[in-house]
């Protein structure tokens, strides 16, 4: 029998509009079950005798946790894989660690400083291979950042979200998702910190509508979320250049005033305060990060049953 591709999360643009669309359901209804107190948690155990690799080459609070939590909810397991403690380290092959990890795990995640490893651990992984974040993209986290702004505002679709900072790996992932879910994305980056173009042509090619501004008040204006993402990214060396480049470019009570009234805050976290966001809309209603973060968890779970294939239970 012929061997089926492994169901990898690389990218968001690798997918169509209806398979982003179905995991982030997904996720809504494993979330809907987990706030049913009175119901034992996934009785079925869907993921039993499934183990999950989490291999995180760099530091992560949200990611790690969500994903150990959730395989667990699930009836998995998982093996923490300290890239620095493998034969990796000491000159291994990620193509060999790749195919020796396909006969142990079920499924493994990455994050790692270099997209090219990311690129060539999926490419010789027989088992799915998701994207724990790389410096050029981040698509697990816009699928709970969708799911939460749906929570919010209902559907996405036809919505304008503002980016304000950095053009970085999660700008990256929210254009892509803005082309296969049909939402606008206005973004403000300072000269020399723009998003990639390749990321803009692709999404704008796809029927996004993509708009790209110095002014951080342009770029806002009536937007129906607003969010930003630190200055200073895991890997990046010039942090008092940022720091002066991006200082025009704080979230503050007044750039949130240019939004739409009900405009949402979101943040991917960790935070800055007093950097890329002032206290007070960290903490003021518009701000949902909190919300945000704990749809880590809930969209972990539908992307795991997803790439597993037990998407319909
Ligand atoms: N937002 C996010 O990916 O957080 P961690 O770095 O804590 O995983
Ligand atoms: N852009 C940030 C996101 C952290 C979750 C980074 O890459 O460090």
């Amino acid at each position: 029998t012929e061997q089926q591709m492994p169901r990898h999360f690389l990218d968001i643009r690798d997918f169509s509009g209806d398979v982003i669309r179905q995991i982030i359901d997904l996720s809504a209804r494993v979330k809907a079950l987990q706030n049913n107190r009175a119901r034992p948690l996934h009785p079925e155990r869907p993921l039993e005798g499934r183990t999950l690799g989490l291999m995180l080459a760099q530091p992560s609070t949200r990611t790690r946790v969500s994903f150990e939590v959730g395989m667990g909810q699930l009836g998995g397991q998982v093996s923490v894989l300290s890239p620095g403690d493998m034969q990796l380290g000491r000159g291994e092959t990620i193509a060999d660690t790749a195919r020796v990890l396909s006969r142990f795990l079920d499924v493994i995640v990455l994050r790692t400083g270099k997209d090219e490893n990311l690129r060539e651990l999926a490419k010789w992984s027989t088992v799915p291979v998701i994207n724990g974040l790389t410096p050029v993209s981040h698509p697990i986290q816009i699928l709970a950042d969708v799911l939460t702004f749906e929570e919010h505002r209902g559907p996405i679709a036809g919505k304008t979200l503002a980016w304000i900072g950095d053009g970085n790996n999660v700008a990256t992932s929210l254009m892509e998702a803005a082309a296969l879910l049909k939402f606008n994305v206005r973004l403000a980056t300072p000269a020399g910190f723009a998003p990639s173009e390749r990321a803009v042509s692709w999404a704008r090619e796809n029927g996004a509508s993509i708009e790209i501004f110095r002014d951080p008040t342009e770029a806002v204006s009536g937007a129906d979320a607003v969010l930003t993402d630190t200055w200073v990214s895991m890997g990046d060396k010039d942090r008092e250049q940022r720091l002066a480049a991006f200082r025009p470019y704080q979230v503050d009570t007044a750039l949130m005033a240019q939004a739409a009234p009900d405009a949402l805050f979101l943040h991917c976290l960790p935070a800055h305060i007093g950097e890329e966001v002032t206290a007070d809309v960290f903490e003021s209603p518009a701000s949902v990060v909190f919300d945000e973060a704990e749809n880590r968890l809930h969209t972990q779970k539908g992307l795991l049953l997803w790439a597993l294939g037990r998407e319909n239970g």
